[in-house]
């Protein structure tokens, strides 16, 4: 049986929804009517979500970069390995809220994407390549979660892309060793790899 979004009973309302390239407003979603509540808490929530995954995403490109730099990709996926989710969480810390990063094809099995995170990817690869979709959504308890797509560029093919031909043996060879059930192979460039999630515990 095919999900529905709205009777999934988890997630009420749903805050804004940006194309972030051009900030169209909400109603470009032509495939979709969702609610949207834009009181100014919920606006700064959205914007605070936004702000963090940016620090996130420069934290762990740059240390990413200088791990290449450094000893090439064999290095940087025994660092990757190390330090992705430790570096995901001092920007967490930092900020007193969770952070993570999910897909539905994981490589790490922490970061396999739970129900309400594949319902979310379904929705913005339904809104179709190009537009970067971000959303603030509630849960039952007024928990805020903020999700803004991972989309995979170039430099990312070489660990993330087509084995043997992106993706050397050597190399892919370190991946299976670290991550015997690696989902996270197999893309092409903008494609959807996964979410960063912010939660705004109460
Ligand atoms: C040097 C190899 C390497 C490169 C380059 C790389 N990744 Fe990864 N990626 C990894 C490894 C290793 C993990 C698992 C990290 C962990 O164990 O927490 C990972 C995990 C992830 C995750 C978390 C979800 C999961 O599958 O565990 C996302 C999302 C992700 N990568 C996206 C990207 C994107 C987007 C790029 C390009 C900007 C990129 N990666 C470039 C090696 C790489």
């Amino acid at each position: 049986m095919k999900k529905n979004f709205f009777l999934s009973g988890l997630l009420i309302i749903f805050v804004s929804l940006t194309f972030s390239a051009f900030r169209a407003p909400f109603f470009a979603l032509n495939n979709s009517n969702l609610p949207v509540a834009g009181d100014s808490l919920n606006q700064d929530l959205h914007q605070i979500g936004q702000s963090i995954v940016k620090e996130g995403f420069q934290v762990l490109g740059s240390q990413l970069r200088q791990a290449i730099e450094k000893g090439g990709v064999p290095y940087a996926l025994n660092f990757c390995n190390v330090k992705a989710l430790p570096l995901t969480d001092s920007v967490a810390r930092k900020h007193h809220i969770h952070l993570k990063r999910v897909s539905d094809k994981n490589r790490n099995p922490e970061n396999a994407a739970n129900e309400q995170e594949l319902l979310v990817m379904e929705l913005m690869r339904k809104a179709g390549t190009g537009k970067k979709m971000e959303m603030t959504l509630y849960d039952e308890n007024g928990t805020a979660t903020y999700y803004a797509p991972i989309i995979l560029g170039v430099p990312c093919l070489q660990c993330h892309g087509t084995p043997g031909s992106n993706i050397t043996d050597e190399n892919m060879g370190i991946i299976k060793k670290l991550y015997p059930d690696d989902k996270a192979t197999g893309y092409n460039q903008g494609e959807l790899r996964g979410l960063w999630v912010v939660r705004f515990e109460k």
